[in-house]
């Protein structure tokens, strides 16, 4: 209702200036508008909006607040625009306005968005309509080659990818980067390693799997930090590969490739598109980083490091905190690329990406890291005024007694084995349900079925939470039919589904609608919220604003099921509630795939 809201707004605008015109006048002369303070009514029986600025504007100007709210309403009465939209204003209290927007018009409003592919969903446009829209850069995922993808790179590439499409359906280019780690001192060490102890894995695909990689990792981490030669040898590796010393090379490639082909069955399965552009693509611009610091005169030496110090963020002692960008060693760090990939992706072609926003999507560990890493790129000048960088930050994965997730003989979550899980127990849950019911089914039914609510519940657990705080992870939660759940919102489309199957005709171009039940008339008003909820999550980036509203769109939807007959109901009643279902079914499809799940006709 974003659109009549705003209608509505303008027209409020215009009546208080109108009724006000003198203080009008001398608000917009000390700088103040007179604000009609418009916001969603607090009781359904209040209406749809209610107008609370006539208190603030009576105490203001000393007059009975009361009559202040009746002029008002008689402007607004005197606009047409406004008689279109809404019904007369009533007076409450000491002097709130509400507002009830007509019959016909949230009809009109319905039909619009039956026929419309955006669902009432603003695309964007470019300011200047000549110019094409900047991309924005949603960098998420990212994990690290030779090591194992953990929880905390799921909750990234679920809640990056949800942000990635809610973007994309708004119309922005979306640029969905992969930000692997597969640069820096650990691959000299794993290299010298497997040079000891299987150096034909160094020259042969394949040879092993990402499990012994991330096991020979471990190994030569211990051994460098016990191994005076060993770590001798390391460093000259890295040297090597930073020269790019074509065997080195050739081996780093190939690890890389090993754990790329792993990560890719974890997107795959989880439907997850992304481009890869790691560390090591910001190599060559790393050496500019410090040059144009040192230019700047923000580089300072500390004990032999290049850093930069921080402003307003202080260390123990309250010293001031250095960021290093170039290491004693003279080996940069991970601030160092960051800011190499800001610049990169800001500036604009063909020299960079040209975007005009950054979202990054990590833990909220790494808030120091981006806070440090935007300050040295603002004062460095690198951010242009137009462009935006964020960090999207989320908590932890807990287990259900609220420590960190592990299995049940302590080990770490192997993200293979929880999708699995996941599955496995959503195919327990349809089964037992299948043999209550003594239906029968295929075996490619119950695979179908399992997988998407399997993959489905692992995502909807993770988005439905606000992802700023730690979340518990429960397959018993995530799984039940009842509550906020994937499984829940998957059956109203069920249901809705079924009455297709019956004989209701959903795709209809019915053009008389008519309705009488309050029922109907809240499931109209909670289907006509989509549009503010997306714009809602593009500002926040927080898909769980999402979730929390397609859940009571299927409370609402539920009720309207149970209450009100549909297809035993005559007509023009059965078509126009078939438009209802129709539009309930293409809100929650796609609010569901812009969470990146996929739905069922049957379960
Ligand atoms: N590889 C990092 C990690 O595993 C995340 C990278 C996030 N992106 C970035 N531009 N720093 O924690």
């Amino acid at each position: 209702m974003y659109q009549i809201y705003q209608e509505i707004n303008k027209q409020l605008n215009k009546a208080l200036n109108t009724a006000f015109a003198k203080e009008a006048l001398a608000a917009k002369k000390a700088g103040e508008s007179l604000n009609p303070q418009l916001m969603p009514a607090s009781k359904p029986d209040f209406g749809d909006f209610q107008v609370n600025g006539a208190l603030t504007l009576a105490k203001k100007i000393k007059q009975p607040p009361r009559q202040i709210a009746e002029l008002i309403v008689i402007q607004l009465q005197k606009n047409k625009e406004f008689n279109n939209l809404c019904y007369p204003p009533t007076i409450a209290g000491p002097g709130f306005i509400n507002i009830t927007i007509k019959n016909d018009c949230l009809c009109q409003e319905l039909l619009r968005r039956l026929n419309d592919k955006q669902l009432g969903v603003p695309l964007v446009k470019s300011n200047d309509q000549t110019k094409e829209l900047k991309p924005i850069i949603v960098d998420f995922s990212s994990p690290n080659i030779a090591k194992e993808m953990h929880v905390g790179h799921l909750r990234s590439t679920i809640i990056g990818d949800s942000i990635a499409r809610v973007l994309s359906f708004r119309g922005y280019q979306v640029l969905r980067l992969n930000h692997v780690g597969d640069w820096g001192t650990q691959f000299g060490m794993l290299i010298t390693y497997l040079k000891l102890v299987i150096p034909e894995a160094l020259t042969t695909p394949n040879l092993i799997n990402i499990g012994d990689l991330v096991d020979f990792y471990r190994k030569a981490k211990k051994r460098f930090d016990e191994d005076e030669y060993f770590q001798k040898c390391s460093r000259e590796e890295v040297v090597n590969l930073q020269q790019g010393k074509q065997e080195s090379l050739k081996a780093w490639k190939l690890l890389c490739e090993q754990s790329r082909q792993e990560f890719q069955k974890i997107y795959d399965r989880l439907d997850i598109e992304l481009c890869e552009r790691g560390e090591s693509f910001y190599n060559p611009f790393l050496r500019n980083v410090v040059k144009d610091l040192e230019k700047l005169g923000l580089l300072v030496e500390d004990e032999g490091a290049k850093c930069v110090f921080l402003e307003n963020i202080r260390g123990k002692e309250g010293k001031p905190f250095p960021l290093i960008i170039q290491k004693s060693d003279g080996g940069f760090n991970y601030a160092t690329t960051d800011l190499a990939a800001i610049r990169y992706r800001l500036q604009c072609h063909p020299n960079g990406d040209g975007a005009e926003r950054i979202i990054y999507v990590t833990d909220s560990g790494q808030s120091n890291h981006f806070s440090s890493v935007f300050q040295v790129a603002k004062r460095a000048q690198w951010i242009p005024k137009e462009c935006k960088v964020e960090h999207v930050p989320f908590g932890l994965v807990q287990g259900e007694d609220g420590k960190k997730l592990k299995t049940r003989s302590g080990e770490t979550v192997r993200l293979k084995e929880l999708l699995d899980e996941a599955v496995e127990r959503a195919k327990i849950d349809i089964e037992k349900r299948l043999h209550e019911e003594s239906r029968e089914e295929t075996e490619d039914f119950i695979h179908n079925v399992s997988t998407t609510i399997g993959i489905g519940a692992v995502k909807y657990a993770d988005l439905s939470q606000n992802r700023t705080t730690n979340y518990q992870f429960s397959f018993d939660r995530m799984l039940s039919l009842q509550g906020n759940t994937a499984p829940y919102l998957l059956y109203a489309l069920v249901r809705i589904a079924g009455i297709n199957r019956k004989g209701g005709n959903l795709g209809t171009t019915e053009k008389s609608l008519k309705y009488n039940q309050p029922g109907e008339w809240r499931l109209i008003r909670e289907l006509l919220k989509f549009d503010e909820v997306i714009l809602a999550v593009e500002e926040e980036l927080l898909p769980n604003r999402l979730c929390s509203y397609l859940f009571e769109l299927s409370q609402e939807f539920n009720r309207f099921y149970d209450q009100i007959p549909v297809l035993k109901a005559k007509e023009p009643e059965r078509s126009s509630r078939l438009v209802l279902c129709q539009l309930t079914r293409d809100i929650l499809k796609k609010g569901l795939s812009l969470l990146g799940i996929s739905t069922l006709e049957r379960m």
